[in-house]
């Protein structure tokens, strides 16, 4: 599997999206397992999780549980997996996704959140989305924080714009190492955060790649360009889309979400598919 900088870690350039496996139309708990295994076989070793990936009120952590128990019973060697999560967001089990940007929450979320994964310090801690309701750099300031009494190893944001991303690496002191926006063939408006991360070193992890849960299987059918490259290459169109994702920027490292072991599988080997400048030129250009 190719390899990707993500601040001082080195991880795979596919990592995985673990959402699909908590929240609506979630999988039972063994094909849950079944999937990050197949993504540990694959080479991954970045996998995406956040505190709101559940369902129901009282469940906060599903997702970072499942992934615990996920590397605690896979055989091979987990050493190397960086594993994401995130605060900031909240789900009150009616299906709404609320915010709370306070640094107060945030610090007790993070701790929540390295004891549900088993870890004395989190590998890469993100703040979720920004908060209206709470300044912005009192939310990353929680962040800077976590850093300093270890609770978490590095930090991230996600949903940021670029002043915000400036922003968060000057509370941050130079430390932020990534930044988490949505971007996929179908939702291009982050490019202008992708490229401010590649000219930074920051790394750019596009969340729905695919253009998201529902949208992922409709990729080739709305997306013509993909489709022929795809069927140039003989693969899958949404392997093609991963590819041109990698091909942006040294920077960028997509998660695309699973909850079956054969789309993790599929997706990983985005990283091995070199695609040609013209290709990457016509793709952009779709
Ligand atoms: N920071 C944020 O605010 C934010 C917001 C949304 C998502 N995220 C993160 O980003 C991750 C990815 O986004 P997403 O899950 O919303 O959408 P996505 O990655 O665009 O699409 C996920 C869907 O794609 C399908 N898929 C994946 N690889 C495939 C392949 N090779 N062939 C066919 N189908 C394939 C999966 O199907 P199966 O389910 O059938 O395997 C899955 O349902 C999430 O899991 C989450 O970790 C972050």
């Amino acid at each position: 599997m190719q390899q990707r900088n993500l601040g001082p870690r080195t991880v795979s350039a596919v990592g995985l999206g673990a959402m699909p496996m908590s929240i609506e139309g979630r999988p039972d708990e063994e094909r849950s397992i079944a999937t990050i295994h197949a993504a540990l076989e694959a080479g991954v070793t970045l996998i995406d999780t956040a505190d709101a990936y559940h369902l129901h009120a009282d469940e906060v952590g599903h997702n970072e549980e499942l992934i615990a128990r996920a590397l605690r019973s896979w055989g091979g060697d987990t050493s190397q997996v960086l594993v994401a999560t995130k605060g900031g967001h909240l789900r009150p089990g009616d299906g709404s996704w609320t915010q709370d940007g306070r640094p107060e929450h945030l610090e007790e979320a993070a701790k929540a959140s390295a004891k549900r994964l088993g870890v004395e310090a989190i590998g890469l801690y993100q703040f979720h989305r920004p908060d209206p309701d709470v300044p912005y750099a009192e939310s990353v300031g929680a962040l800077r924080d976590l850093l300093d009494e270890g609770v978490i190893e590095l930090a991230g944001i996600s949903n940021a714009d670029v002043a915000q991303i400036d922003e968060a690496n000057e509370v941050l002191g130079g430390r932020l190492v990534s930044v988490q926006n949505q971007f996929s063939p179908a939702f291009r408006s982050s490019l202008g955060e992708l490229q401010h991360c590649a000219q930074l070193g920051v790394a750019f992890l596009p969340w729905s790649p695919l253009g998201g849960i529902s949208n992922a299987g409709e990729l080739g059918s709305r997306h013509g360009a993909f489709q022929e490259v795809a069927d140039a290459h003989g693969v899958s169109v949404q392997r093609v889309a991963l590819a041109w994702h990698l091909a942006l920027a040294p920077v960028v490292i997509p998660i695309p979400g699973s909850s079956r072991p054969q789309s993790i599988t599929d997706s990983a080997r985005a990283a091995e598919l070199t695609l040609t400048a013209d290709e990457v030129a016509k793709l952009s250009e779709a």
